[in-house]
């Protein structure tokens, strides 16, 4: 069987945005000034945007026996995912996000995800032979433990270039996981719950990149909330400022960001460039509203030349 460039192990979800002047206090109404519904999840995003950069790629979430999630398995397919590994699971719904901004950018998200709509050991010992056989594996941490572990030992005994994004609910057991890891990539929050605190500037973010490292992966990603985001590898690092975008909701950037870093790194192209790849990929997703990112080659380009350099 050809492999995939990647396989993506996460969160499928049906998203619905909403965009408000002002979110209402209780007993109060807002009209809502534009609505999206979307595949979602941090899984499917990541998907989508591996697809559109170009990479063969599959997906394994979960999803209902539902007709959303039929519905959401057709738009992931007109996106030129292989959803073959994606799980059904009977008697559940699928997951559903509503994305609540306001004019500010703020996000609020109501999130009606079960149990049974994460992934599981036995879910992943069920598509081995994909994750096995993908270039890469891309391992989303909202998924419980076991299934993470799970996914990254597959992709690991393999040889495979295997990615994390955010941070695991237990901590406890995650050394396992960062051992087995080539790539780490987290977001601000998601930082702060790995290293203590959340970076607050460009060198307590490459201290913080620096002291992950330590714990396995060989290139770590780390956001510096409003500033930008810190790269440390083997031997190099740099802090890449955000691109000068308006932002109208910062949803999915993050996963953007992880789908160009592993792009960039399965082409073999310089950790630099890479990073400053990723970073104008989450450029290109926080001017719209929702998480689906919008990765074209053009979008890119503008984003690249709005990252300052210094
Ligand atoms: N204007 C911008 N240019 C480039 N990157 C941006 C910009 N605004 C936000 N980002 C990046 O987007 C990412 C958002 O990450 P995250 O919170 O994980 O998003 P999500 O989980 O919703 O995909 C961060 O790395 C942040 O630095
Ligand atoms: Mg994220």
């Amino acid at each position: 069987m050809a492999g995939l460039d990647a396989i993506v192990v996460g969160q499928v979800a049906r998203d619905l945005v909403l965009l408000v002047d002002e979110v209402p206090d209780a007993s109060r109404a807002a009209s809502v000034r534009c609505r999206r519904e979307l595949l979602g999840g941090k899984g499917a995003n990541q998907a989508v945007g591996l697809a559109q950069l170009g990479a063969r790629v599959g997906l394994l979430g979960v999803v209902g026996q539902d007709e959303v999630g039929d519905r959401l398995l057709g738009r992931a397919r007109s996106d030129g995912i292989d959803v073959a590994p994606v799980v059904r699971r009977e008697g559940a719904p699928s997951a559903l996000i509503v994305d609540v901004v306001d004019a500010g950018g703020r996000w609020r998200y109501l999130q009606d995800i079960g149990e049974e709509m994460l992934l599981t050991e036995a879910d992943v010992a069920g598509a081995e032979e994909v994750v096995r056989a993908a270039r890469a594996v891309l391992v989303q941490l909202q998924q419980p433990l076991p299934a993470a572990l799970a996914a990254a030992r597959c992709g690991r005994a393999a040889d495979r270039l295997v990615v994390l994004d955010g941070a695991p609910d237990d901590l406890d057991g995650a050394a396992e996981l960062f051992a087995l890891a080539d790539v780490l990539r987290a977001d601000a929050q998601e930082a702060g719950l790995l290293v203590g605190d959340p970076p607050k500037d460009a060198d307590a973010g490459l201290r913080a990149g620096r002291e992950l490292r330590g714990r396995g992966p060989s290139l770590v990603a780390v956001e510096v909330a409003g500033e930008g985001n810190a790269f440390v590898w083997p031997d190099g690092e740099v802090f890449v400022p955000l691109s000068e975008t308006p932002m109208v909701d910062s949803t999915g950037a993050g996963d953007a960001f992880v789908a160009a870093l592993t792009v960039g790194l399965l082409r073999g192209d310089p950790p630099e460039r890479t990073a400053r790849y990723a970073v104008a990929a989450a450029g290109a997703t926080v001017g719209h509203p929702g998480g689906r990112p919008a990765l074209t080659a053009e979008a890119i380009e503008e984003q690249l030349v709005r990252i300052p350099s210094d």
